[in-house]
This record gives structure tokens, sequence and C-alpha cells, in this order.
């Protein structure tokens, strides 16, 4: 493992909120082509550490580079235009705007001028799954249908890595394996790096190539799924307390 395969990477990367250390001197790297799978109990500070890597959230401590430059100090929009692109665990598109504006927006804002953007985005939005809503206004989609959305106007960024937070939660069966298949293509039809952060262990089994547990704050291990999941610190940190409180 090179530096250069290495596309993005947080180093020492400490966030508190007051006492809490939501964020605690993690380390961690994205490599290239990989999909890295973070999971992590509630509160592990999963989502905070994606606030860091897209630059919604400055560091108490600690750096991120993508490839190799230090990004650290760069405004979420200079990161989103040099390749980082996420979705929100909360999803919030545009309610009143159409689905295909939603996109549109995001394409306009990766560079192309209107009418390309519309294609470009009537495109995404084909492969998504939402062809036939391009007219509807967001607001009127279900929830899967929105985490569709969001994931077509993070596409439409071109991003060299793509954060998806919890794209899964909140669907049905259906739905999960309609967007695992989705992301599947996705990764076959571009080189982007995709980082997932989820709690369907079957997802992450079944679309991970290497998972990284958070627990409280810190990385508690790393490894391939099958490694990660047989391994008694994450089956008492994570399964044990999960189940327990399920
Ligand atoms: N803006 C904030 N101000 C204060 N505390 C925060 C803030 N954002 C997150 N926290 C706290 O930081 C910790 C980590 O939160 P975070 O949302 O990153 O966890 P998570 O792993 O994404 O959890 P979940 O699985 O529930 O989404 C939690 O204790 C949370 O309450
Ligand atoms: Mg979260």
């Amino acid at each position: 493992m090179t530096e250069a395969d290495v596309v993005l990477r947080a180093v020492g990367v400490h966030v508190a909120f007051g006492g809490l250390r939501a964020v605690d001197n993690v380390d961690l790297e994205v490599r290239r082509g990989e999909l890295l799978a973070i999971v992590g109990p509630n509160g592990a500070g999963k989502t905070t550490l994606f606030n860091v890597l897209a630059g919604a959230l400055r560091p108490t401590k600690g750096s991120v580079l993508l490839d190799g430059e230090d990004i650290t100090r760069q405004p979420s929009h200079r990161r989103a235009k040099a390749g980082i692109s996420r979705t929100f665990q909360h999803v919030r598109p545009f309610l009143d705007e159409t689905v295909l504006r939603n996109v549109a927006v995001a394409a306009l804002a990766n560079g192309h001028r209107r009418a390309a953007a519309d294609t470009r985005a009537a495109e995404l939005l084909e492969r998504v799954g939402l062809g036939g809503r391009l007219g509807k206004r967001a607001g009127e989609l279900g929830l899967g249908e929105r985490k569709r959305l969001e994931l077509a106007r993070a596409l439409a960024l071109e991003p060299k890595v793509l954060l998806l937070d919890e794209v899964m939660a909140g669907l049905n069966p259906v739905e999960v394996q309609r967007i695992g298949e989705l992301l599947q293509e996705i990764r076959r039809v571009t080189s982007v790096n995709i980082v997932l952060i989820e709690h369907l262990l079957k997802v992450v089994h079944t679309l991970a190539d290497r998972v990284v547990v958070l627990d409280a704050g810190a990385v508690l291990v790393e490894g391939t799924p099958a490694a990660v999941f047989r391994d008694e610190r994450v089956i008492e940190a994570y399964l044990g307390r999960k189940y327990a409180a399920s």
C-alpha cells in the first residue's frame, strides 16, 4: 500500500463538542477502488467523521488529505469541487423544486451549462430509477425515492469519493436491495470510491471490501467484513449492545 493508493485520508482527527469527544484520534484511509464501510453503535461518531471529511466541520485536531493534498482548511464547497460528495443521514432535498431541478442544480455547480445540466440530471435520475419522476416535486417522493434522489444529486458532482450516510436506513428490503445493486452498478461504470456508513450488516457483508468499526469516537477494529464481524470486541461493542437494546 503506497500513498498513491490512498484517495482520502484522515490523520489523528479529533472532534470535541464541549466535554464530549465525538471523534477521538481517528486515522482512516480510503483506498483507491475500494468500498469502505463505517459501522458502529449510535453516537459512535460516524456522521461527525463524515462532516470532517466533507468539510462541514473543522476538526479540533488532525488533518484530512485528498490525493495527498491537505484539505483540512478547505470549506465544503471547495471540497465538493475537488471531488468529495456526500449524502445526508437526514435527507434534505429542495422539497418545492422538481426532482429534475434538484439534481440539475448539482450538475450546474459541477460546471455544466443549463441544458447540459438538465440532460445530465435526467440521465442520473434514470440510472437511480427515478426516470419517471422528473417533473414531480421532491416533496411528493417517498423516503426510498428521496434517498435515490440524494444519491443522484451526489453523483451529479462526479465525485472521486462518495460519502453515503445511511442511505438504506428506513427503507424496505426491496428498496435496500435496489440501492445495493445501484451502488454495485455505479462501481462498475465509474471509478468513484465509496464510503458507506451503514447499520445493516447484511449490506456491509455484501458490498464492502473493508470495514472500519468506530466505538465511542475511536477506531475499534478494521478489516474485511468476515474478520471484523467475527471479532469479539465488535460483537461486544456493536452487536451485543444493539441486540440488547432491541
Ligand atoms: N453538533 C453537535 N453538538 C454537540 N454534540 C454533537 C453534535 N453532533 C454530534 N454530537 C454528539 O457526538 C456524538 C457522535 O455523534 P454522531 O452523530 O457522529 O454519531 P453517529 O455514529 O453518526 O450516530 P448514529 O448512528 O446515531 O447516526 C454523539 O454523542 C452526538 O450526540
Ligand atoms: Mg450518524
